[in-house]
């Protein structure tokens, strides 16, 4: 990891052309996980080839299953079935992904082997407790650092039993954690949710044969069954598309055409809002790909205004509000963030760092402890720390777009973890991102 790596983001004149970011990691992880599981040889395309993504595929394959990959973006997973799975050699390292681990708890603690489950700094230290309480409660025994941390334990042969779990935040990674140990468990696991997260586990499960009834906050599977290889078509992660949209939506002029988007509803939050703030964003050719909705955006500038952010679309755009905030600090008056501090629980402090970052650059910007309150107008230029939080740097390049002179970012290797190739990208549709220093300015893939 080359936590060195710096960027530098210039004014640019207008956004043009046609992008296809990488494929969604939500379900480049999932599709990883039941398809090792799964009977037979399943094959992925449109993989992530994201640090994050990488990490998961590695660790099957340190537990013994066949992983192929043939060309960029396609895996094909010989599946070594339910119980198939053997121990790695040693401690698993996700890397800096929070999905990697969470859900990995879930479906090692079925498993008749321990495990040990490391990170990088950043998920070192980040909150496990939310997946070790619930899955304790099936039986489950995995031991974290005394803060409830990782490096996390998975002690193996467990007898699990299936059971009600209401969690208290909203996660689909802990959703998904409890239903991949369902798989193992006796009886029926159920998960009720105050706000309807993500529901890619679910939609995967039923897709590799489980039986599994779900609906909108709720899902309930039984043990006891076995998943059938089946192939994987992976949309464009919306996540990774966001940045654009927020770009073209600032940037004079511009007018970009973002192919094969995933359009899960419980992921596409910031379209709303986006729209809400007067954003000028039309789906083309709106279709279904492998059970997801995917459609072409079409994004051309339009001026925004600042509004408050409904609560109920906290959830459904969970990792999109630092690029939000640029949003926000690029749109005529006040826009308030309410009833999300799981934002101080992600890859870095989410709210503290573009709270700093955006102050850095002149933009009037209070800090509560579960939101914000971001008054827009012009953005300086000037110099920012991304906490080696991928999502914050590539949120500081689209600010970089429209700020008065360069925006510095530090630290931007991690881009790699979800979004590999984003400065080309970028740059080849009209963003002016250098690297500094002695390091190239790409980030690695
Ligand atoms: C994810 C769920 C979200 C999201 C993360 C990916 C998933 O996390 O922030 O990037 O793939 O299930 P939480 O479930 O913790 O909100």
């Amino acid at each position: 990891m080359n936590a060195g790596l710096r960027w530098s983001s210039h004014p640019a004149a207008c956004l043009h052309g046609e992008v296809r970011v990488p494929g969604d990691k939500s379900i480049s992880h999932r599709a990883i996980m039941l398809a090792a599981l799964a009977d037979g040889s399943s094959v992925i395309d449109g993989f992530l080839e994201g640090e994050d993504t990488r990490a998961t595929a590695r660790a099957f394959t340190r537990m013994g299953v066949r992983i192929d990959a043939p060309s960029s973006a396609r895996r094909i997973v010989h599946g070594v079935g339910l119980h198939g799975l053997r121990a790695a050699d040693g401690p698993i390292d996700c890397g800096n992904a929070g999905t990697g681990m969470r859900l990995l708890a879930g479906l090692l603690a079925g498993q008749a082997f321990d495990s040990e489950l490391i990170g990088d700094a950043s998920l070192s230290r980040r909150p496990m407790l939310r997946v070790i309480e619930p899955l304790a409660r099936m039986g489950a025994r995995i031991t974290a650092s005394t803060a409830g941390m990782p490096p996390l334990h998975v002690h193996g042969k467990q007898s699990l039993q299936g059971c009600l779990h209401e969690p208290a935040v909203a996660s689909a990674q802990v959703k998904s954690a409890i239903l991949l140990a369902g798989l193992y468990a006796q009886g029926t696991t159920e998960v009720r949710e105050t706000q309807p997260t993500r529901d890619y586990s679910e939609r995967m499960l039923a897709a590799f044969g489980w039986p599994i009834e779900f609906g909108s906050g709720w899902a309930r599977i039984e043990g006891g069954h076995r998943l059938r290889a089946t192939d994987v078509k992976v949309p464009a992660d919306f996540s990774s598309a966001a940045f654009f949209l927020v770009a073209a939506s600032i940037v004079p002029g511009s007018n970009l055409l973002l192919r094969g988007v995933g359009m899960n509803e419980r992921r596409t939050g910031l379209l709303s809002v986006m729209r809400m703030m007067g954003a000028d964003i039309v789906e083309e050719a709106r279709r279904q790909q492998g059970g997801e909705w995917v459609a072409d955006l079409r994004v051309r500038h339009a001026p925004l205004r600042g509004i408050d952010v409904p609560v109920s679309l906290v959830a459904d755009m969970i990792d999109e509000f630092p690029v939000l905030f640029v949003a926000a600090a690029a749109a005529h008056g006040q826009t308030r963030v309410t009833q999300a501090p799981e934002l101080r629980v992600k890859e870095s402090d989410r709210l503290a760092m573009m709270a700093r970052g955006l102050a850095a650059l002149g933009v009037h910007i209070e800090e509560h402890a579960d939101g914000a309150l971001i008054q827009g107008g012009r953005i300086a230029a000037g110099q920012v720390e991304s906490a080696g939080d991928h999502r914050i740097a590539m949120a500081f390049c689209v600010a970089g777009l429209i700020a008065e002179g360069p925006v510095a970012i530090d630290d931007c290797s991690n881009v790699a973890t979800s979004f590999p190739g984003f400065v080309e990208l970028a740059n080849g549709c009209g963003f002016v991102i250098r690297a500094r220093g002695a390091v190239c300015g790409s980030s690695r893939g």
